[in-house]
């Protein structure tokens, strides 16, 4: 018998994963409601799936996480309003169906960004008002930094600057109220480059600008040995300063570099060696995250446990062969407890 890992940091914040509706019933179900106290969705809540057409709404899904956290009385954070990636073409064709971003005509492009935005405040409200008594803190843009710093050149940035960013919090504000916690979530905003120096000034303009930003997410897809823990502390209260909620929105630790060489091909094959170090791993980021409670207010993995996790599709992907296994969480495929798990419990 092991204990609840979410009991640990009761105190402190919340332990949440990210699930897929097929993982809410069986054995995944059951590990999800003893260890965790709060859910995201993987993908249900995308853009790509609530709206796939112009008008049509597919609630399906993401009902039913609701529903789950609603009745196991957990957390829910929403992920994500809005996006670049996951999101169907219709958003950004014009009324005559031809793609905004290659408009040329001044008039044209300044009636189609209206365009472009006022569907995006009547998706954001549609979402909102449906959820808002649900859910409790809302990914509202996700990914709008570029890795070498700058804004993302998205369709997004493309069509409207970085006005969608502004109407995105404020549509999000208004329908959603003065309480909901609206979070700006990226990755590797923590690590000491360009993009973070950058991710930081335009969060610190938005803020003076008066955009609702109440929150910072890290999404944390990291490594053994990057990004360090001192620049991770670094960021967590530079952001902190700002006087913004941190959380920790989609932590895994891949077993390999980037890009991940794969090699490993199932459980089996990888080492202890490794998964020490992985634990290792796991107890100098918990133990950063307790000394910094009072600036996280939520730590979410990106998975339940190594049988489901993006990573693999990553490792298969750039392995060569097309296969490939990571096993970035505290469970194994089996839903056993790692090395990690005891580290994180502060038990090693
Ligand atoms: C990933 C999901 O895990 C995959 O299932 C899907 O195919 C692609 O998206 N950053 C994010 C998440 O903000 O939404 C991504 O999730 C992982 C990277």
């Amino acid at each position: 018998d092991v204990a609840p890992m979410d009991e640990r940091f009761e105190d402190s914040f919340g332990i949440g994963a990210a699930v897929e509706p097929f993982q809410l019933e069986g054995e995944s179900a059951e590990v999800l409601k003893y260890h965790y106290n709060s859910i995201v969705a993987e993908n249900a809540m995308k853009p790509l799936y609530i709206a796939p057409e112009e008008g049509e709404y597919f609630w399906e899904d993401a009902d039913q996480i609701v529903n789950f956290a609603k009745e196991n009385d957990m957390y829910l954070r929403y992920h994500t309003l809005v996006w670049h990636s996951q999101i169907a073409d219709w958003f950004f064709l014009d009324e005559e169906g031809n793609p905004m971003v290659e408009e040329e005509d001044p008039e044209k492009r300044e009636e189609n960004k209206q365009l472009l935005l006022d569907r995006m405040r009547d998706y954001i409200k549609t979402v909102v008002l449906r959820y808002k008594d649900d859910v409790d803190a809302w990914d509202v843009v996700n990914e709008v930094v570029d890795d070498g710093g700058g804004l993302r050149e998205s369709a997004w940035y493309q069509i409207t600057g970085t006005d969608y960013i502004k109407v995105a919090f404020e549509t999000a504000r208004e329908y959603a109220g003065e309480d909901a916690m609206l979070y700006i979530n990226d990755y590797n905003n923590e690590v000491d480059s360009v993009k973070r120096d950058d991710f930081y000034n335009l969060v610190k303009e938005l803020l003076e600008d008066g955009v609702p930003i109440d929150g910072v997410g890290l999404q944390s897809h990291i490594q053994l040995n990057w990004p360090s823990i001192e620049e991770t502390r670094e960021a967590i209260q530079m952001y902190s300063d700002l006087g913004l909620d941190v959380q920790i929105t989609e932590l895994d630790v891949s077993i390999y570099g980037w890009p991940p060489s794969g090699e490993y091909k199932t459980e089996d094959e990888i080492p202890d060696s490794i998964l020490e170090e992985q634990a290792n791993r796991y107890r100098d980021l918990f133990s950063l995250y307790e000394e910094m409670d009072d600036a996280i207010s939520n730590v979410t993995f990106w998975g339940i446990a190594d049988n489901h996790t993006w990573l693999d599709d990553r490792a298969k992907e750039y392995s060569g062969d097309g296969r490939g296994k990571d096993a970035p969480f505290a469970f194994d495929t089996q839903y056993n407890v790692k090395p990690a798990y005891f580290a994180i419990m502060g038990l090693k």
